[in-house]
């Protein structure tokens, strides 16, 4: 019998900014300079960024969506995979949550701050840039620290090796030389390890990146405790 978390298409989550500290295990000295969240879709991130002052840009094709259709988009998403969580509850670590019920508040608290952001004309058309990878409509070098949450990996049976070996080429080609990429989680919706994790290491280092795994501080995917770096 399959395993795993169904999905048919990609999903729109909001994670929030806390949930991503966690997840990229990151220190505070390490959110300096432009920060760029690739397939961000509803997460607070840039929102809770910005209101902690830092400079914090997403990137996500359902950008090219008004305010009510991603909202409501994300809401009906909430609604649908919390009910598919619920029955595959006994699977997943809930040390950090303690709840489905309380997972499922922090979504919709995080969506209502990204939707309270993502409103207001100005900062959208500054900071919510709709991009597909892979090919992401930046220059060469133009950020920091490069997130990616819950999408590259995660939708192995939809994308394959070849869209993956591009996404991260590109993700490196706007990264600033000193920057860092970090990507989470490095498994499939069924919690099987990435398939071509060995070829895709091999690929980032002769383009000149030093690719490693951190240990995320994000329990919750069974099997999922390590997230992919790659230094520049
Ligand atoms: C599961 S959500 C993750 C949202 C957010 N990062 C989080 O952790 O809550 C996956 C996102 O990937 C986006 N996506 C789909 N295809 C993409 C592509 N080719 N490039 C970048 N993002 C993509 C979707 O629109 C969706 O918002």
């Amino acid at each position: 019998m399959n395993q795993g978390y169904e999905q048919i298409g990609v999903a729109v989550t909001c994670r929030s900014f806390e949930e991503y500290v966690r997840m990229f295990d990151l220190q505070e000295n390490e959110l300096i300079g432009r920060l760029l969240d690739i397939a961000g879709g509803a997460s607070s991130f840039t929102a809770d960024a910005a209101a902690k002052g830092l400079d914090a840009y997403a990137a996500d094709p359902r950008f090219v969506y008004d305010h009510e259709q991603l909202t409501n988009e994300a809401k009906q998403e909430i609604a649908d995979s919390s009910a598919k969580l619920q029955r595959l509850s006994g699977k997943f670590d809930l040390s950090y949550y303690g709840s489905m019920a309380n997972h499922r508040a922090g979504r919709e608290a995080s969506l209502q701050r990204f939707a309270a952001h993502y409103a207001d004309a100005s900062v959208r058309a500054e900071r919510y840039l709709a991009g597909k990878l892979p090919n992401l409509p930046f220059a060469d070098a133009q950020f920091d620290v490069v997130f990616c949450s819950h999408f590259l990996f995660l939708y192995e049976e939809q994308f394959d090796y070849a869209f993956h070996r591009h996404a991260l080429f590109e993700m490196m080609r706007i990264c600033k030389p000193g920057g860092c990429i970090r990507i989470y989680p490095v498994v499939t919706l069924q919690w099987k390890p990435y398939t071509y994790m060995e070829e895709l290491l091999q690929a980032i280092r002769e383009r000149g990146g030093s690719p490693g795994f951190f240990r995320s501080k994000l329990p919750f995917i069974p099997g999922s405790e390590l997230g992919l770096f790659v230094n520049l």
